[in-house]
C-alpha cells in the first residue's frame, strides 16, 4: 500500500529524513509521492506524480528548511495517479496538511457534508475529507480535534497531521492500517514501516487500533480509544533492512497470505453504503445495460484466471447469466462467440499482461463491453476498459499471487451480487443477507491465519513427493485448480488438479503407494460423490489429505489428514479454502530451501506474448 514518514525534531533536519524513509518505501510500489514541512514562514507541501526522484529533483533546488514534516508514497485506489490526488492532502488556509493509508468507508457521506458546509474538493480521493474535518472542527487544540475527527470516520487508517500553529509537534492516528513510532534523541519519528525510519532508530513501539499519539522532538503521549493515556511497550529492533522490509515475515508471499483478510476488507467495505447496497464507483453498467447482456466472457491469464473459473459459478448461481471463462492467450486467437449482448470481464492483477490485453482488444472489437477487474490504477488494461473495478490488494512483491486472487474473488462476488440484484434473480432481503456474510468471510478468514500449524506439518510430510494431486468438484475443482497452481510455481513438484468425477477415466492410473492427494470438498452437495473418490484412490493407496467443512465427520473419517474449514455459507467457501493451499505451497518452497518470493523461470508480469 502507501508510504508514510513523519518526523519531528532537529532543525532543518526533516527534508532529509522524510526523503530518505520515503525512498526506503519505493519497494512496496507507488505512483506519486509528496512531502509536507513546517518551515519558518509557512507550511509547504509539494506532491508529484511519478517516481520519488521527481520530487528529489524538485526539493534539490527548493529545499525547505523545518523540524517538522510529513511525507508520503501513493500506491492509487480511489482516483488515478495525479498530482491532485498525491498527498499530503492540505486545505484552502494552508496552514494543515495531513498523509494517509487506507480507506476512508464512509467518505461519500463526510464529502457530502463538508461540501455543504462550503468545502471545495481538489482531489478524487477518499483521504481528502480528513483534512477538511480537521480544519473544520480545529479548535487550536490539534489533539482534541483528532478525537473528534476519529469519531466521524470509518474504515482502515493511518493518518498523520501537521498544523501551522503547532510548530513542535505532529498527530497520527491508527486503525487496522500499520503505524510505527520510533525513538531518538531530540526526535521522534513515525512511519508505516520500519524499513522507513530503521536508519535512524531501533527503539520502536506499534500505534495500537483506535490509539492517538501526540509525537513532539522529546516526548511521545498515546492515547486509547477513551481517552486515556497509554504506556507503550518499546521494542528493540533488531532486523537486518531487508527484514524489516518484510515486516518480520520471512517472505512477501508468507506477508501477502496475512494481508488477506484487511485487503479483502478494503476492497469490499468501503463500497458498501448506508443502505447495505453494494455501490461499484467505477462501474458505470445500468441496468438496462445490464438486461441486454446474455452472456458473459471472463478472460484472463494465471492465477487471474483461475479466479475467474470461480467468479464463473459465482456470478452464474446469483444472476443466471451464461459465464464462459477462457484463457487469454487462447481466446485472442479463436473467433469467440462475442457481441454488443457480450459483457467481458478482464482480470489482471498488473493490468498489463499482453495476451490478456490483446484479448480485450479483441473483445472490444467486437462489440463488447469491457469491464475490467485489477489492482493497479491507470493500467493499460484499467484505462482501455469502459468499467473498472480496482481490487485494493496494495502491492503484490511475491510472483506467486495470493492477496490478488482472494480480492478478485471479492470483486466478482460484488459483481455478481449487484448483477443478480438487477437481473431480479436475487431478492433484496437475500441480497443483503449475503453482502453481510460476505463481510463476515474476512474474520473467518483472519481467524484462520491465527493457527497455521497443520499446513506447516502437511508440507513437511508431502515436500520430497515428486507429484502431488489435488481433486474437487465444481467450484472447488476451480479452487483446487489454483492451489495446484500455487505449489508447483515455488515449489517445483509436479502438481496436477483434477475434477474428481473425471478420475476414473485416466488420472487414477497415475496414483500409487503413498501418492500424496488433496482432496478439497466445501460444497454440502458434492460431499458424498468426494467420499466416494476419496475411496477410489485410497483403495489404490493414495495418501489423502481432506480439507473441508468442520462439519463433515464423514469426510474427516476417511482422510488420513484433515483441514478443517470454519462452517460457513457454501457461496462463499472459495474465498477461505483456498488458504490452505496457499499455506501448504509457501511452506514446502520454504522447508526445500527455494527463494519462495522469486521462483524459476516465472515473472510477476508478463508484458510480452
Ligand atoms: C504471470 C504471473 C502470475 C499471474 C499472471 C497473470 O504469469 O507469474 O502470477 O497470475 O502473470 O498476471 P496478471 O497481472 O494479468 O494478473
Amino acid at each position: 500500500m502507501c508510504g508514510i514518514v513523519g518526523y519531528v525534531g532537529r532543525a532543518n533536519k526533516a527534508q532529509e529524513v522524510i526523503l530518505s524513509g520515503l525512498e526506503r518505501l519505493e519497494y512496496r510500489g507507488y505512483d506519486s509521492s509528496g512531502i509536507a514541512v513546517l518551515t519558518n514562514s509557512k507550511l509547504e507541501c509539494h506532491k508529484f506524480k511519478g517516481k520519488l526522484s521527481v520530487l528529489k529533483d524538485f526539493l534539490s533546488n527548493n529545499t525547505l528548511n523545518g523540524n517538522v514534516g510529513i511525507g508520503h508514497t501513493r500506491w492509487a485506489t480511489h482516483g488515478n495517479p495525479t498530482n491532485e490526488n498525491a498527498h499530503p492532502h492540505i486545505n484552502e488556509k494552508n496552514n494543515i496538511a495531513i498523509v494517509h493509508n487506507g480507506i476512508i468507508e464512509n467518505y461519500l457521506e463526510l464529502k457530502q457534508m463538508l461540501i455543504e458546509n462550503g468545502y471545495v474538493f481538489k482531489s478524487e480521493t477518499d483521504s481528502e475529507v480528513i483534512v477538511y474535518l480537521f480544519d473544520m472542527y480545529y479548535d487550536e487544540n490539534l489533539l482534541n480535534t483528532a478525537f473528534k475527527v476519529r469519531e466521524l470516520i470509518r474504515g482502515t487508517y493511518a493518518i498523520v497531521i501537521i498544523h501551522n500553529d503547532q510548530k513542535e509537534e505532529f498527530i497520527a492516528m491508527r486503525n487496522e492500517a500499520p503505524l510505527v513510532i520510533g525513538y531518538g534523541e531530540k526526535e521522534n519519528f513515525v512511519a508505516s514501516d520500519i524499513t522507513a525510519i530503521l536508519e535512524y532508530t531501533k527503539d520502536i513501539s506499534f500505534l495500537d487500533n483506535g490509539e492517538i499519539a501526540v509525537v513532539k522532538k522529546d516526548s511521545v503521549v498515546v492515547y486509547d480509544k477513551n481517552k486515556n493515556m497509554v504506556e507503550k511497550e518499546h521494542t528493540t529492533i533488531n532486523w537486518s533492512l531487508e527484514q524489516a522490509t518484510k515486516c518480520g515475515y520471512k517472505h512477501f508471499m508468507l506477508k501477502e497470505i496475512h494481508e488477506q483478510p484487511s485487503d479483502i476488507r478494503d476492497t469490499l467495505n468501503s463500497r458498501i453504503d448506508k443502505s447495505g447496497l453494494i455501490k461499484l464507483d467505477d462501474i458505470k453498467l445500468t441496468e438496462s445495460d445490464i438486461k441486454k447482456f446474455n452472456k458473459i466472457y471472463i478472460v484472463a491469464c494465471g492465477t487471474a484466471f483461475n479466479a475467474g473459473c470461480v467468479g464463473k459459478y459465482i456470478i452464474e448461481k446469483l444472476s443466471k447469466i451464461h459465464v464462459t471463462c477462457e484463457i487469454a492467450s487462447e481466446f485472442r486467437y479463436q473467433d469467440p462467440f462475442v457481441d454488443e449482448n457480450t459483457l467481458t470481464i478482464i482480470v489482471s492483477q498488473s493490468g498489463e499482461t499482453a495476451d490478456t490485453l490483446s484479448a480485450l482488444r479483441l473483445a472490444k472489437r467486437k462489440g463488447s463491453r469491457i469491464l475490467s477487474i485489477t489492482n493497479v490504477v491507470d493500467s493499460s488494461i484499467a484505462r482501455e476498459s469502459d468499467d473498472v473495478f480496482y481490487t485494493w490488494a496494495g502491492p503484490e512483491i511475491a510472483v506467486a499471487s495470493t492477496k490478488a486472487y482472494t480480492t478478485q474473488l471479492t470483486a466478482f462476488y460484488m459483481i455478481a451480487l449487484n448483477l443478480g440484484l438487477y437481473n431480479k434473480t436475487l431478492s433484496i432481503n437475500d441480497y443483503k443477507q449475503y453482502i453481510k456474510l460476505l463481510m463476515q468471510t474476512a474474520d473467518v478468514l483472519q481467524n484462520m491465519l491465527e493457527n497455521t500449524d497443520e499446513e506447516k506439518q502437511i508440507a513437511n510430510e508431502i515436500k520430497d513427493s515428486t507429484s502431488i494431486f489435488y481433486l474437487g468438484r465444481l467450484v472447488d475443482g476451480q479452487t483446487a485448480k489454483e492451489m495446484a497452481l500455487k505449489l508447483k510455481e515455488i515449489s517445483y513438484i509436479f502438481a496436477e488438479s483434477f475434477v474428481a468425477g473425471e478420475l476414473k477415466h485416466g488420472p487414477i492410473a497415475l496414483i500409487e503407494k503413498g501418492t500424496p492427494v488433496i482432496a478439497l470438498s466445501t460444497q454440502k452437495n458434492m460431499v458424498e460423490k468426494m467420499i466416494s473418490n476419496i475411496q477410489e484412490v485410497k483403495a489404490r493407496g493414495a495418501y489423502v489429505i481432506g480439507i473441508g467443512n468442520e462439519h463433515d465427520k464423514a469426510l474427516q473419517d476417511i482422510c488420513q489428514k484433515f483441514i478443517k474449514i470454519p462452517n460457513i455459507d457454501d457461496l462463499f467457501m472459495p474465498l477461505v479454502s483456498v488458504l490452505p493451499g496457499q499455506l501448504i505451497a509457501y511452506y514446502v518452497s520454504d522447508l526445500k530451501g527455494y527463494d519462495v518470493d522469486k521462483p524459476r523461470n516465472l515473472a510477476k508480469s508478463v508484458t510480452v506474448e
